[in-house]
């Protein structure tokens, strides 16, 4: 009796979860927050930038013959275009056999791509405590996106027939959505 007090005492002293514990959950999740103005609203920032119709774009005439070209006969099909014009593929994210309605939530370049996924730390007073400092980010599954973030999709040379150079410099303002200053 005593030990299990004591280790529930253990369990209740860490509240960080472990990795496999978090979950996506669509950028629809953090829309109920972030398109609020007060926090800078980068929901609308977001879905009216690049990423947000990374899956729309593969539905195109000119991502069809690309695609053909490599012997590909649907983009939004295949692996080899959905692991970056999606958001957490393979990953619990979108995923070739999942129901359609779980898929519409990860179409396109999500908050979570760059943020990770977010079952744990999208609660308030999670939020509030990592923006303050209290809490350690990585504790709750979100990630501090950095340049090498993007690069694990921008210039990788794996296989975008539209692949551009990526400039962080260059490129980082185009998507930028800060919270207000304090
Ligand atoms: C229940 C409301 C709520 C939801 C849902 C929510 N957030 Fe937040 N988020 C906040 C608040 C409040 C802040 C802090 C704003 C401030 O400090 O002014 C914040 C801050 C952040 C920050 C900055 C953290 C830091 O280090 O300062 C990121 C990044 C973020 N949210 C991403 C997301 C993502 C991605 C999702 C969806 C998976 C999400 N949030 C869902 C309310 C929310
Ligand atoms: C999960 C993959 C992924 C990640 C991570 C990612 N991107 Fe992208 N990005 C894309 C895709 C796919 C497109 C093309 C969207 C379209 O037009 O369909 C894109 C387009 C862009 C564009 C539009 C200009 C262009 O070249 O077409 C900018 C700017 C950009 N990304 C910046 C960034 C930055 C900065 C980061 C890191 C903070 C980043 N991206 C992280 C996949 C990603
Ligand atoms: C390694 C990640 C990655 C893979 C794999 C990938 N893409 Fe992309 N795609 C990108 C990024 C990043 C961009 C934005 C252009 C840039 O900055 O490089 C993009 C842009 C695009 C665009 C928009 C081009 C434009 O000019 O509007 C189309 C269409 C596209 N990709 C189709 C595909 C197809 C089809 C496949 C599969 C054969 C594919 N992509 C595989 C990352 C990827
Ligand atoms: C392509 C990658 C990418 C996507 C997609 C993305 N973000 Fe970000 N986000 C970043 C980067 C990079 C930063 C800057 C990180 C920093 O300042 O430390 C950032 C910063 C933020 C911040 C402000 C943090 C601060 O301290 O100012 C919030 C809040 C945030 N993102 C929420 C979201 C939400 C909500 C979405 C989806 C609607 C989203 N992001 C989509 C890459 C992304």
């Amino acid at each position: 009796m005593r030990l299990f007090a004591v280790l529930l005492g253990l369990m209740l002293a860490s509240p960080a979860l472990h990795a496999g514990d978090f979950k996506y959950v669509g950028a629809k999740s953090c829309k109920v927050c972030h398109k609020n103005k007060k926090y800078g609203d980068q929901w609308t920032k977001w879905l009216n930038g690049p990423h947000a119709k990374a899956f729309e774009s593969l539905k195109t005439d000119k991502a069809k013959e690309a695609a053909a070209q490599l012997g590909i006969d649907d983009p939004t099909k295949s692996e080899k275009c959905l692991v970056c014009h999606t958001t957490g593929f393979g990953q619990g994210g979108y995923a070739l056999d999942a129901k359609p309605a779980h898929n519409a939530k990860f179409e396109g370049v999500g908050c979570e791509a760059c943020h990770g996924p977010g079952s744990a730390y999208k609660k308030l007073t999670v939020m509030k405590k990592i923006s303050a400092g209290e809490y350690k980010p990585e504790d709750y599954g979100m990630v501090v996106p950095t340049e090498q973030t993007c690069l694990q999709c921008h210039a990788t040379g794996k296989g975008c027939p539209f692949e551009k150079e990526f400039d962080f410099a260059k490129m980082y303002p185009q998507i930028a959505h800060p919270l207000p200053e304090k």
